[in-house]
């Protein structure tokens, strides 16, 4: 075929699938990126499945994948499931919002998550690290196995429920709360539908259907009343609208040009309280992973935390956190191993033609980022855990080191808008967790499988933390 031959998505390959399910069977398990991934060393870096004769393009192409992404919202959008599941759950914001109607969404919430609010926001995640500091010291005086997915679960609920309404959550210190049961049903429900080849629950409501409508009913009452407080509050005090303080009141202030209805106000509240949590605690569980298997690492961070903020417990001050640069090599490296996010779903608008492949309107495609993040061809010695390679002094020149093939934040105009967030506040707990503590892991590393509910994580990671002499 000549180099400018275009290629059509019926003489794509295609791994081995079942009569009439195709591709489904294989897929419908608890790791289904690993299938993924597996598909893509049977058939290379493009092909296609199908589920019950629905059929999906796959990329593994880091050009490809990047391409796609630049050219929304035009010419590619979310994969229309997404957004038919969300709705059906209530939820009408920026993520499963499309075209204009994502520009109006789009706007205001970068500017609530921008790097200056984020230093706005910096003091609630210094009390949040802290808290969470004082709740592992005790575990490491008592010598408890920490379930630290659990624990960084609390962490980020507590940051980004205060950052979304300004609540001041303390699930860190609670056994138990609502909230974050709630919370935590919709995810694996949100990934159980998207691929779901019938939409049983809406002629039948299993016990975990129930569940999360139970969920989402107590979810919308308690963002309601903080809605409704906050418009109260604001009407009273119209001076406080120059100096929003939560991404709420922020919001509210962005209406009174961007005329939002009060189910798309909901919809960007609860957008923000999921897309902030599992992605930010699933990542920090994996670095600490990582790090519980290489002391040498640990001791590095704890030298650099040392050097910069020196005789306090952790960074105080937003100013200090562009110096933890290691610290954040640490967090790079590991989300370069282990994305949360390792693939993401769209459809095309219009007929299109990507890297010689002719696309036409309505193609549903999977891109799968984590592959080329882990290849010999990016990055040197791929599958090592080497977060010097992120430090730019350090990086010697006959290395690999390819960091735009890295999606762990997706790419273009739709990039995760929480990624400066989600970053300080990853380098700020990693750092100052290993300013106090070493970690030993309590699995064996082969045991600790990556699991994947719309985002992926470790399981059972069990780690135990011995205070720093
Ligand atoms: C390590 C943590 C995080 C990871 C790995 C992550 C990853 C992602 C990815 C892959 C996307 C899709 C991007 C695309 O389509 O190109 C996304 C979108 C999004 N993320 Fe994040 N995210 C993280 C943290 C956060 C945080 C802390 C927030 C907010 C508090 C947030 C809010 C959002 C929103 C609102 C979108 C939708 C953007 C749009 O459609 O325009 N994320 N994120």
């Amino acid at each position: 075929m000549s180099k400018n031959e275009l290629i059509s998505i019926k003489n794509l390959k295609s791994p081995k699938g079942a009569f009439l399910l195709g591709h489904l069977p294989q897929f419908n398990t608890y790791n289904k990126h690993q299938v993924l991934e597996r598909w893509v060393e049977e058939s290379g870096e493009l092909f296609k499945i199908n589920f019950v004769g629905k059929e999906f393009v796959v990329s593994a192409n880091p050009d490809f994948n990047n391409k796609l992404l630049r050219s929304r919202p035009e010419t590619f959008k979310r994969f229309s499931k997404i957004d038919e599941i969300l709705k059906e759950m209530g939820v009408d914001g920026v993520f499963n919002a499309e075209g204009d109607t994502w520009k109006r969404h789009r706007k205001p919430i970068a500017e609530v998550l921008s790097v200056k609010n984020v230093k706005f926001f910096y003091p609630i995640i210094v009390d949040k690290t802290n808290t969470l500091l004082q709740k592992f010291k005790i575990y490491s005086e008592e010598k408890t196995i920490v379930n630290v997915q659990k624990e960084f679960m609390s962490f980020t609920i507590d940051i980004t429920t205060e950052i979304a309404f300004g609540h001041k959550l303390d699930t860190i210190n609670e056994v138990s709360n609502s909230f974050q049961n709630d919370l935590e049903v919709v995810f694996p429900m949100i990934n159980e539908r998207v691929t779901a080849p019938i939409p049983i629950w809406r002629y039948f409501k299993r016990k975990k259907d129930k569940t999360l409508d139970v969920a989402l009913k107590a979810i919308e009452e308690l963002v309601y009343t903080f809605i409704d407080r906050t418009k109260e509050k604001l009407d009273k005090n119209p001076e406080l609208k120059a100096y929003p303080s939560n991404f709420l009141e922020a919001l509210l202030v962005e209406n009174e040009t961007a005329n939002f209805t009060n189910k798309e106000i909901y919809g960007n509240v609860f957008t923000i309280l999921l897309a902030g949590e599992d992605t930010t605690s699933n990542s920090l569980s994996w670095t600490l992973f990582y790090l519980a298997q290489h002391p040498e690492a640990v001791a590095k961070v704890r030298v650099e935390a040392e050097a910069v903020y020196k005789d306090e417990d952790l960074p105080s001050t937003y100013e200090t956190v562009e110096h933890l640069k290691y610290a954040n090599a640490v967090v790079q490296e590991a989300m370069r191993l282990k994305p949360t996010t390792p693939q993401l779903y769209f459809e095309a608008n219009k007929d299109t033609v990507i890297e010689n492949v002719a696309i036409p309107k309505g193609t549903s495609i999977i891109l799968q980022n984590k592959v080329a993040q882990t290849q010999e061809a990016y990055f040197s010695n791929p599958n090592a855990f080497e977060p010097d390679r992120w430090m730019v002094s350090r990086c010697p020149m006959h290395k690999k080191h390819t960091p735009n093939v890295m999606r762990a934040f997706g790419g273009g105009s739709r990039y995760c808008p929480g990624m400066h967030l989600a970053k300080t506040e990853m380098t700020v707990l990693i750092s100052t967790l290993c300013k106090h503590f070493d970690f030993e892991l309590n699995v064996a590393p082969e045991d600790v499988k990556e699991c994947f509910e719309f985002t992926m994580f470790p399981d059972p990671l069990k780690i135990t933390f011995k205070p720093v002499k």
